[in-house]
């Protein structure tokens, strides 16, 4: 889960998967509610109406019953009339139990078949009667009036069984009824909770929206700071570095961005160094021009008036020297410039290494014995053959030596090593001292022309031996320790 898109895809399937939810949960409450409806509205509610007809019908009845035929009536409209009765009363049992057995969902609506039961014992106690109606139909043809024995007597049974049978059909009608009534109270109980759940789930879809959308917030928070440190750089501040942490991706940015940065401070460094290059050539040739040679008459005639002087005032001829010692150095500085001016393309060939380190700690060792340097060399074999123009790679090593013997003398005195090494087809030539070292904040700018921590130092001397050990296809590295020594390394192509 390290990478910033995997992170974001993750965050959005939760919350898909939230609103999918959410949304099904909705759907089903809606489903259920309206199921409800379905079974009250096509179901207990007609039920309920049929069953109130029926015990309308039904009070009828027993009221006629009860009331007994009109003693006036003839015997033909009396049995019309109670025949016109028990008709509406039947095609309501009927309707009832049509409906009943026909309707779709009768599982929904009478779960324990209590309604199912009443209808059919209403039914068996019509059925039980009808005998009874029939004995008293055939007393009512046989005699002449309503107002007869026969007749009265048929009809106390029938006034008892429709009293039952009306109380039954009340009972019924009071039962769906209540029915209807509970059923419309849950329906209402089931809305106001399935709000009430919409609600919640809504509520809780906007936290995590919100809650997703600040956590998207927070994790793209780190491509600021990337922002930011590339304006940096694009206004010309290459020294600062981007914390290299994240998420994978944004840690992988800062490192290319630190990597560019770095670039650019090297690029932007070497720019200054080759203005500084061409900026020595030209001064060179001015130098070559104006200085040189005018120096070189001045030194020549203190020499002369030093010998014209002869014994004359010993006063007069330390001051000629002292003129010839300055010019020595002027000289000597102007030299270190024509060089650079005139660093002529190297003239490569096959050199054995090893003699020509030799030649030259024998050059100098005399020098640096005077200022109290020992001079170590520490060859290796067999003797390394590089492809170098030993002319230049001998004025690299001069220059190396006189900055190690420079190092060494401030304290005292020390010890230089020479040490030449093959490492597979490069060979080195390293020098060490153990003098006052480099302090870590110099490092950097050893090489820039003109770079000098001396009173007097030209600052060429590094940044013509690395130019020079560059146009061999070579590298010049340092390694110091302040306070312990450096050591200098010149490598160079090795002959195969
Ligand atoms: N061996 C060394 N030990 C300590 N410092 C050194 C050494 N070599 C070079 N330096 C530092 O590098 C600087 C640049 O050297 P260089 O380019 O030869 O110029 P210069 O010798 O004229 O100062 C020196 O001024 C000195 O501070
Ligand atoms: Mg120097």
């Amino acid at each position: 889960m390290r990478t910033l898109s995997a992170r974001i895809l993750l965050g959005f399937m939760a919350l898909t998967l939230a609103f999918g939810g959410i949304t099904i949960n909705i759907v089903i409450n809606q489903r259920t509610l309206a199921g409800y409806v379905g079974t009250l509205n096509t179901g207990l509610l007609p039920v309920a109406e049929t069953t109130k007809d029926l015990a309308r019908r039904e009070e009828e009845l027993r009221q006629f019953l009860a009331d007994g035929f009109d003693k006036d009536a003839t015997v033909e409209t009396a049995k019309l009339r109670l025949d016109g009765f028990r008709q509406r009363r039947d095609k309501e049992v009927a309707a009832l139990q049509k409906f009943v057995s026909e309707y779709s969902d009768i599982e929904a609506l009478d779960r324990k078949h209590s309604l199912r039961n009443s209808i059919d014992t209403i039914q068996q106690q019509v059925e039980l009667l009808k005998p009874r109606y029939d004995g008293l139909e055939l007393a009512l043809r046989q005699s002449e009036s309503v107002a007869n024995d026969s007749v009265n007597a048929g009809l106390a049974p029938l006034r008892d069984g429709e009293r039952a049978l009306a109380s039954l059909t009340n009972d019924l009608a009071n039962k769906i009824q209540n029915r209807v009534k509970t059923g419309l109270e849950d329906l209402q109980k089931g809305e106001k909770e399935s709000l009430g759940i919409t609600i919640l789930l809504g509520a809780v879809a906007v936290a995590l929206g919100l809650m997703m959308t600040t956590w998207v917030v927070i994790t793209l928070r780190p491509l600021r700071r990337l922002q930011n440190a590339a304006r940096l750089v694009a206004s010309g501040d290459y020294g600062s570095r981007i914390e290299e942490r994240g998420p994978a991706e944004v840690a992988d940015l800062a490192r290319e961005l630190n990597t560019m940065a770095r670039a650019v401070e090297e690029r932007e460094r070497e720019l200054v160094r080759s203005e500084r290059l061409a900026a020595v050539g030209k001064m060179a040739a001015m130098i070559t021009h104006e200085v040189r040679n005018p120096l070189s008459s001045i030194g020549l005639n203190t020499e002369l008036l030093d010998d014209e002087l002869g014994d004359a005032s010993q006063e007069a001829r330390n001051l000629c020297r002292a003129i010839h010692r300055e010019v020595d150095r002027l000289t000597a500085i102007t030299e270190e410039y024509l060089t650079f001016a005139r660093l002529p393309k190297p003239k490569i060939q096959p050199e054995a290494i090893n003699p020509m380190v030799g030649a030259l700690a024998a050059f100098v060792r005399g020098d640096l014995a005077a200022k109290k340097v020992d001079l170590a060399v520490e060859l290796g074999e067999p003797d390394p053959i590089a492809l170098v123009d030993a002319g230049q790679i001998r004025q690299c090593l001069i220059n190396l030596v006189r900055n190690a013997s420079e190092a060494l003398s401030t304290k005292g005195g020390g010890t230089v090593t020479l040490r030449t090494r093959r490492s597979g087809d490069r060979i080195t030539i390293a020098v060490e001292d153990n003098g006052v070292g480099i302090p870590a904040d110099v490092l950097p700018r050893l090489f820039d022309p003109f770079f000098s921590t001396k009173e007097g130092g030209s600052g060429l001397g590094l940044a013509l031996t690395q130019q020079i050990v560059k146009d061999h296809g070579g590298d010049l590295s340092v390694e110091s320790t302040a306070g312990k020594g450096t050591t200098f390394t010149v490598s160079v192509p090795a002959k195969p």
